[in-house]
């Protein structure tokens, strides 16, 4: 965790400070504190701008005379300002906004201190201490399907801005391993082995087939009464039951690692199980709902979280809304959504097939998730593969990769391609599934990003110079509009992740990495680096960039690799 005075606050803030004083000092009559409303400007005559001043004249058009028109109040406002490094001028736009120019040399400043103070002390500050993020939670005796992956991705990402916001981060992985289905599946395993310990995974294919089918629950009444008393006992605490479904859970939860392992994600788990003993059992009821009202419960009261999120499909979002209004109406969050404790319900749409059908292959309903991270590897290590052997047979002189290294490229471009199509539609809205898409080197996809990342890694080291003493020897100026382009992108790095944690929206922050590797692209294009005069300057405004990427590809859960 970055020190207190080490950390800096985002322009956004530290604009809205000077403009708090501002107003202050302009209208000292108000009563209340007038609170800045400070954006990044829309228009091109500036880079942020103050929006107080047409709310105020409204305001004032009744009482106070002697504002002639909007504009005027913008000038108060503006020549109120307390005077700073961060502002190289300011003018009043249509409706009486302030704009603001910010300085090149502040940037510049700014940005050059982060590279040797570390990025961390970007670090947005968030008004929580400790979160819990429920995401994943598939199913026991299920296989994962696509929803769970989207959760599981999504949520992986939350996780990580809000971790590197200063937030403690609670991961839990809520699956679903209680309940009545729990009693068939034990007495069919009974039924298949004579010893719990002979269960194996195969048994667990044959779980999940019997479980989808559910036929014989519904037909076979002896069965179905065998299953129904097999949950009493389960839930009696049974050991013979117990063990059974300790098994049953046990190969589920392997399965499931092997899917985590892939994404490099990591999760603790606290399944429906775990929150049983906090259901109070007058009605006899355990369901869903009830499980999760306790869960809820559990995160406020035992684990002192003030924010809890949940990732799961937009079809759950009721269900949701009512355990959220249930807690309210019991006293256990407040009515106002605005303060904390607060739950936030993050939903996401579905993943179609590319004939707009909800995704699926052709040999399974469900997309088995293994086969899906498996098949974006292989594509990409057939792609590498032929561009090898195409420039072996052109000439052309490039690093020749072993066997080993392209398939360990081609997994983490894969994996990363598809953990960042999850990331960067709104989540929101249902996307399609195109490994072409996905896999794409143009345009918005990891693919682009992942090559863009190693590229600037490369001008690096090819420039022969020690970045880490340049650092604190050079000097960064901003003085070519494309590099302050990109080095006004940079600085906003902080207020993104901190607008992306906040609105709960990885995408915002994919929108803001593809803009970065865009504005990088149009200022080395533009402006000449090794061999020219402000090469040093340069290059460090290359290593600024790497760094931001670096640590963006980390809140998507993506590893780069400097060489590709
Ligand atoms: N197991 C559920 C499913 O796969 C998701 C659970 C989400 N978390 C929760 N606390 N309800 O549909």
């Amino acid at each position: 965790m970055a020190d207190e005075e080490e950390h800096v606050e985002n322009m956004k803030r530290q604009l809205a400070n000077l403009f708090y004083a501002s107003l202050r000092a302009a209208f000292p009559n108000e009563p209340n504190d007038i609170e800045p409303l400070v954006a990044a400007s829309t228009t091109k005559f500036g880079d942020y701008q103050c929006n107080n001043a047409l709310g105020l004249f409204t305001k004032f058009k009744r009482n106070v005379t002697h504002y002639v028109n909007v504009h005027a109040v913008g000038q108060d406002i503006m020549i109120n300002l307390p005077p700073s490094e961060m502002i190289e001028s300011c003018s009043i736009g249509g409706p009486g906004f302030v704009n603001v120019k910010l300085s090149n040399d502040w940037i510049a400043k700014s940005i050059q201190k982060m590279l040797v103070d570390g990025i961390e002390t970007w670090a947005p500050r968030l008004p929580v201490k400790r979160v819990v993020v429920d995401f994943s939670s598939p199913n026991i005796a299920k296989e994962m399907h696509v929803g769970n992956l989207r959760s599981t991705i999504i949520g992986d990402s939350i996780a990580r801005m809000l971790a590197f916001s200063n937030v403690e981060v609670l991961r839990h992985n809520h699956v679903g391993d209680w309940g009545t289905q729990f009693g068939m599946l034990i007495e069919y395993l009974f039924e298949k082995f004579l010893n719990v310990e002979d269960v194996n995974e195969t048994a667990i294919s044959d779980l999940q087939a019997f479980y989808k089918s559910k036929k014989r629950f519904d037909t076979d009444v002896a069965f179905k009464e065998r299953a129904q008393k097999a949950v009493v006992r389960l839930q009696g605490g049974e050991s013979k039951y117990r063990q059974a479904w300790t098994q049953i859970c046990e190969i589920s939860r392997k399965e499931f690692d092997k899917i985590y392992e892939c994404l490099g994600v990591h999760l603790e788990e606290m399944g429906e199980s775990f929150y049983n003993p906090y259901i109070p059992k007058k009605d006899g009821g355990y369901n869903y709902a009830s499980t999760d009202l306790a869960a809820l419960w559990y995160h406020l009261n035992e684990e002192k979280a003030d924010w809890i999120i949940y990732v799961t499909d937009v079809g759950q979002q009721q269900h949701f809304d009512m355990v959220f209004s249930a807690a309210k109406h019991a006293g256990w969050l407040p009515d106002d959504d605005g303060t904390y404790p607060k739950a936030s319900h993050v939903g996401f749409g579905l993943v179609l097939g590319e004939d707009g059908k909800r995704f699926r292959t052709r040999s399974s309903e469900v997309v088995r998730l293994v086969d899906l991270l498996d098949e974006a590897k292989v594509r990409m290590l057939e792609e590498a593969k032929e561009k090898q052997e195409q420039r072996l047979k052109d000439g052309i002189i490039a690093i020749h990769w072993t066997e080993e290294e392209l398939e360990q490229i081609a997994e983490i471009v894969g994996y990363a391609a598809v953990k960042y199509t999850d990331l960067k539609n709104n989540r929101l809205t249902n996307y399609t599934f195109s490994f072409k898409q996905m896999l794409n080197h143009k345009g918005n996809t990891a693919v682009a990003l992942l090559y863009a990342y190693a590229r600037i890694c490369s001008i690096i080291e090819k420039s022969d110079q020690n970045i880490q003493e340049l650092k604190t020897t050079g000097s960064l100026v901003l003085d070519h509009v494309d590099e302050r382009t990109l080095g006004l992108h940079l600085m906003r790095f902080s207020e993104v992740v901190e607008e992306a944690c906040s609105n709960l929206l990885p995408s915002m922050l994919c929108d803001y990495f593809h803009n970065l590797s865009e504005y990088f692209t149009k200022f080395y294009l533009n402006c000449q680096v090794s061999g020219s005069a402000e090469e040093t300057s340069r290059l460090l405004l290359c290593e600024a960039t790497v760094t931001v990427m670096r640590k963006c590809f980390h809140l998507l859960g993506i590893v780069p690799r400097d060489k590709i």
